[in-house]
């Protein structure tokens, strides 16, 4: 399909990167990402909901995971077929009650 038209089909690709756990970089990261899902063809309010994921997912690791101290941030991202999946992960202290944590999770 052309622009704005919906969903590419892509073989399977893949990205890591691996960051500064700076806010400088939250904004790095999310741009990366949204150029690597652009090969999808997303629509405008697709490419948001993207970038808004990677962004809060980011900010998390920042801010809770490694409460402002310094660390590393990977973020991979998986396309095949329509579906793209990015996981944001750092090792910082953790989440001790996922059920607290449900809105980290994103379902787009
Ligand atoms: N990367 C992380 N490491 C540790 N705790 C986290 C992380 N991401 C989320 N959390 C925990 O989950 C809670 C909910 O996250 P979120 O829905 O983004 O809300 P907020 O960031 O506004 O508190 C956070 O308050 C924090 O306790
Ligand atoms: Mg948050």
């Amino acid at each position: 399909m052309g622009k704005g038209g919906g969903i590419n089909l892509v073989e399977k690709n893949h990205m890591r990167l691996e960051i500064l756990s700076k806010s400088t970089n939250e904004s790095f990261a999310r741009v990366v990402v949204a150029a690597f899902a652009s090969q999808l063809d997303p629509t405008i309010e697709e490419l948001s909901d993207i970038k808004t994921a990677v962004s809060e997912a980011v900010t998390n690791a920042i801010i809770h995971g490694y409460e402002y101290n310094e660390g590393i941030v990977i973020i991979e991202s998986t396309i095949e077929g329509n579906r793209i999946e990015i996981v944001v992960e750092d090792k910082g202290k953790g989440i001790d009650d996922i059920k607290k944590s449900y809105g980290t999770f994103l379902h787009l």
